[in-house]
Parts: structure tokens; sequence; C-alpha cells
């Protein structure tokens, strides 16, 4: 809240400021990785962010898209249209040199249904047996959709971000999620051995959303 201005003349009295409430900004997802980082790289932006949790919304979206900025649009769109706010999602995905960039926007169903994070993991260690480092070469690529509720203008804006790193031979480390144990970010750590500070700040996801904190302070004004 403003600080009170001095009374300009004895006397007089103050009449106080109605409480100024930020407008609210929901994460379009339910992957509890992203909600923690999102809810991180979101902190301070001028919105009061909310997860789908904070809305009782349970909400599935289809990501029946073909690129990264398709279903990241559609996960935006349908979740901004339940809740009836503005919204943010993210759509994300590992490319690998030696499998000429799969799994990409398919990363979350490689290996068919059925697998976990550790089983999509060990399932690309094996298709990745015996190749030798250059072919290891691998990015991680987010696009964060922002989308108006419907009712408002409709407008839906797409950020990128991309992060070069390789894939390891061995699992290693206990943070982040995901690919994050396999994905080197040096020749020394994988991203899972990163702090969260870390992370956000070399990461892919980290990229993208600092390009749309400009956009969502635009927006607030
Ligand atoms: P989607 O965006 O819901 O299609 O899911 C993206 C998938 O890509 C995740 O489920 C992970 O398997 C992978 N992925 C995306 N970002 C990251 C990350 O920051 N770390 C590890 N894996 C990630």
């Amino acid at each position: 809240m403003p600080a009170l201005a001095p009374p300009r003349r004895p006397g007089e009295t103050h009449s106080v400021p109605p409480a100024e409430t930020a407008p609210q900004l929901l994460i379009a997802t339910n992957n509890p990785g992203k909600v923690r980082e999102l809810r991180r790289l979101l902190d301070g932006c001028g919105f009061d962010v909310l997860t789908p949790g904070d809305l009782s919304l349970a909400l599935e979206v289809e990501e029946t898209g073909t690129t990264y900025a398709e279903n990241a649009t559609l996960k935006a769109r349908a979740f901004a249209a339940a809740a009836g706010i503005l919204a943010l999602a993210d759509d994300s995905g590992i490319e690998v040199d030696a499998l000429g960039g799969a799994p990409g926007v398919y990363s979350a169903r490689y290996g068919g249904p059925g697998l976990d994070d550790a089983g999509r993991v060990q399932w690309l260690l094996h298709d990745l047996r015996g190749r030798p480092h250059p072919a290891r070469g691998a990015r991680y690529r987010a696009i964060v959709a922002v989308a108006e509720p419907a009712g408002g203008s409709g407008t839906v804006v797409t950020f990128e971000g991309v992060q070069e790193g390789y894939i390891a031979c061995t699992p290693r480390g206990e943070g982040g999620f995901g690919y994050d144990p396999i994905f080197l970010v040096d020749p020394w750590r994988t991203q899972a051995e990163l702090s969260p500070e870390e992370k956000d700040v070399l990461s892919h996801r980290g990229k993208a959303v600092r390009a749309a904190r400009a956009y969502l302070r635009a927006q607030v004004r």
C-alpha cells in the first residue's frame, strides 16, 4: 500500500486509499516439476500467481499439436477459459542429435504409456547405448504461452527458451525432474546436480519465462 501523504492543513484528515489487489495469473500445468519452477520464475512478476490446485481446477488438456507452440497455446487457452483469468502454459521437451531431434515435443510420452520419469531416462539411455560423446549432443526447448481468458481479447503470445547440453551415460543428482539426471550442463554436472537457482539461470524454461515477464509487466500497468 502506498505511504500516506502528510496532512496538508491543520485538522485535515486522511481517507484510506482502497487496497490494491494484484491481477491473477494461473500456471496452466498439472506437472509438479513445472509448477515448482514456474512459481519461482514468476516470483515478483506483478501478478498473484495461482496453480490449478489453488482454484480446485481439475483440467487435463490433450496435447494434440505437433509443435511446442501449438500445445502451449492449447493448454494456456483451455486453462484461461476454465478459470476466467490470464493463464501461462509451458510446452517443452528434449531434442537429442543422435535421434534426429527426438523425442522433442513427444518427450513426456517417450517410451510409451506406463513409464515414469526414471523409466523414460532408462529408455533414452538404452536408445543411445554405444553412441559416443558428439552424438549425445542435446537441447531442452520450452515455449511459454500466455493466454487471455475467454471474453477478453483472445490474445495468445508465445516466448521461447533453449538450453544446450549433452546426454550423460548414467543418471546423477536429485534435483529438477524429467530428464535432468542425464542432462549434462557442463562436463562435470548434470542438471539434477544444480541448485534450483542455478537451474533457473541456465534452463530453457528460465529463459522463456524471463522473456514472458517483460510482456506480463506491460499487462499490469
Ligand atoms: P509437456 O510439456 O507436458 O509435453 O512435457 C514436457 C516433457 O519434457 C516433461 O514431461 C519432461 O519429460 C521433459 N522436460 C521438459 N522440461 C524439462 C526439464 O526442465 N527437465 C527435465 N525434463 C524436462
